[in-house]
């Protein structure tokens, strides 16, 4: 059968928007562009026709994602059937919200919770929106892969008996997943609520070669980003209860409201339902395609000297799973750093990896790949194994240490501020946060005491040539502190 010959997967809000659209329409209200196309010839051309008209919005009787009540729940609820849902919800802010509001629903001021050092910013955002104190669980050095990959669960012994929530990255953006059952029983024995992370992982338990998802491993809410790895338009992501978990519900309906916009935009909820749509018609074709290409890149890579992709022997120790559709490759045996290759398949083949770092690039093939990008991507790493070689960058051989916390983020970000010289700011409490990229793990958040531990750290990924992100002065000459109480 011809894929124009395949019989259309059903979506919920598609047919709503074909209701819609049922006689005549005549709107009198927003979207100002009136669902009509036709009006600037270029945004047609950039956009299509059709985005106009399936931009309706709730004055037009369509429902409303705030209360959902036809389509709507509808579509949500055939999307937590097709991920293993209990609940699930359609964001339109990207994981970013689902972290947020996964805070703003269980985690309130002066409460504990705990969460990697090496989580993304939204996590941090959630603790300094909602006044939690965080107790973060330190990155293991990897000597073997020279970075920051994972937690190490030992750190478990240290947290406090009583936390609000647990909160975790899985996987990392390197692919990389960890065991959820030390998290999970310290989840009950706390009586915390444990969130996970899954941005870079929507596919994760859609296919037996992909890892177990977060909601299988019995997290209570898990977070995808489905722009990320599925085929859902960038900025619309799921938040998925488990079923059977006890967390409230009512919660996160709450939070949500408050955290996105009151018109949500109907085009990337449809994107939702249709990538959801798309998985329950046609996942197990898909993703043994989608695998198939991952697998002829990898046997190609194999025959690249001095080009190492990760596979399965990095599951070792903490790291229990990787993700197939996340090419890691290595390529210090080159003689590159990855920010080197990545500038270089940049300017010469147009090709953009999805990160660098000082060793390593990655490229993701997803459902949307073919073979000919697959083969596009192989001659290009081919010819990279060519490109002149560059100077090496090496990470300082540190324990990525916590330093103490004075005051909790918010805390410490609402006091006074004053801006000094980096040299004078050791035994002051930071106002800002201090991330040298790589590795992207904050060495300092706003509240710890820059004890002269951190300053070494800080001194030492300085010259190690780490780009310094968080401070108003990149260039690290000045920063800010919490001003003395008394000043
Ligand atoms: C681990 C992690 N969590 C959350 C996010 C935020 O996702 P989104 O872009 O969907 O808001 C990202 C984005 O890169 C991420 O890497």
């Amino acid at each position: 059968m011809s894929d124009s010959a395949k019989p259309a997967p059903y979506s919920p809000l598609a047919m709503a928007l074909e209701a819609y659209y049922q006689g005549e329409v005549a709107s009198f209200h927003m979207p100002g562009h009136k669902q009509r196309s036709g009006r600037y010839p270029l945004a047609d051309q950039v956009l299509g026709a059709q985005i106009w008209h399936a931009d309706v919005s709730e004055m037009g009787g369509y429902d409303y994602l705030h209360a959902p009540q036809g389509a709507l729940v509808e579509a949500q609820q055939l999307a937590a059937d097709a991920f293993g849902a209990g609940e699930t919800f359609f964001l339109v802010g990207g994981s970013t919200v689902g972290n947020l509001a996964a805070f703003l629903a269980y985690a309130s001021d002066g409460q504990h919770v705990a969460l990697l050092r090496g989580s993304h910013r939204s996590a941090y955002a959630g603790v300094v929106l909602t006044g939690a104190i965080p107790h973060y669980l330190p990155m293991v050095r990897d000597t073997a892969r020279d970075g920051w990959f994972v937690a190490d669960p030992s750190a478990i012994a240290d947290l406090p008996d009583s936390l609000a929530m647990i909160h975790i990255t899985r996987p990392n953006y390197y692919g990389m997943a960890v065991d959820l059952a030390p998290w999970r029983a310290l989840a009950d024995r706390t009586g915390a609520v444990l969130v996970v992370d899954e941005a870079h992982g929507s596919h994760f338990g859609l296919h037996p070669a992909f890892p177990r998802s977060a909601l299988q491993e019995g997290a209570d809410i898990v977070i995808q980003s489905t722009h990320k790895t599925l085929g859902a338009l960038t900025q619309a992501s799921m938040m998925h209860v488990r079923k059977g978990s006890k967390v409230n519900v009512d919660a996160l309906k709450r939070a949500l409201p408050m955290l996105q916009s009151s018109s949500p935009s109907v085009v990337l909820s449809l994107s939702l339902d249709l990538a959801a749509a798309e998985i329950r018609a046609e996942g197990p074709a898909l993703f043994a395609a989608q695998l198939a290409l991952t697998d002829h890149v990898r046997k190609a890579i194999g025959n690249i000297p001095g080009l190492d992709a990760y596979g399965p022997e990095i599951t070792d120790g903490n790291i229990t799973d990787y993700d197939p559709s996340k090419l890691v490759m290595d390529v210090s045996g080159l003689g590159l750093t990855g920010f080197a290759a990545s500038a270089w398949l940049r300017e010469h083949r147009k090709l953009y990896v999805e990160l660098a770092d000082h060793r390593r690039i990655i490229c993701s093939l997803t459902l949307g790949d073919t073979q000919a990008s697959a083969d596009f991507l192989i001659e290009s790493l081919q010819a990279l194994a060519n490109a002149p070689q560059t100077e090496r960058q090496s990470l300082p051989a540190l324990d990525l240490g916590i330093p103490p916390q004075a005051l909790s983020p918010r805390e410490a970000l609402a006091k006074p501020m004053e801006t000094l010289p980096l040299a004078q700011c050791t035994g002051r409490i930071s106002a800002e946060y201090i991330i040298p990229y790589p590795p992207g793990i904050p060495l300092v958040v706003p509240g710890e005491l820059i004890d002269a531990q951190a300053m070494q750290s800080i001194e030492a990924f300085m010259q190690a040539g780490s780009k310094m992100v968080g401070p108003a002065d990149t260039s690290m000459q000045l920063l800010r502190v919490v001003q003395l109480s008394g000043n």
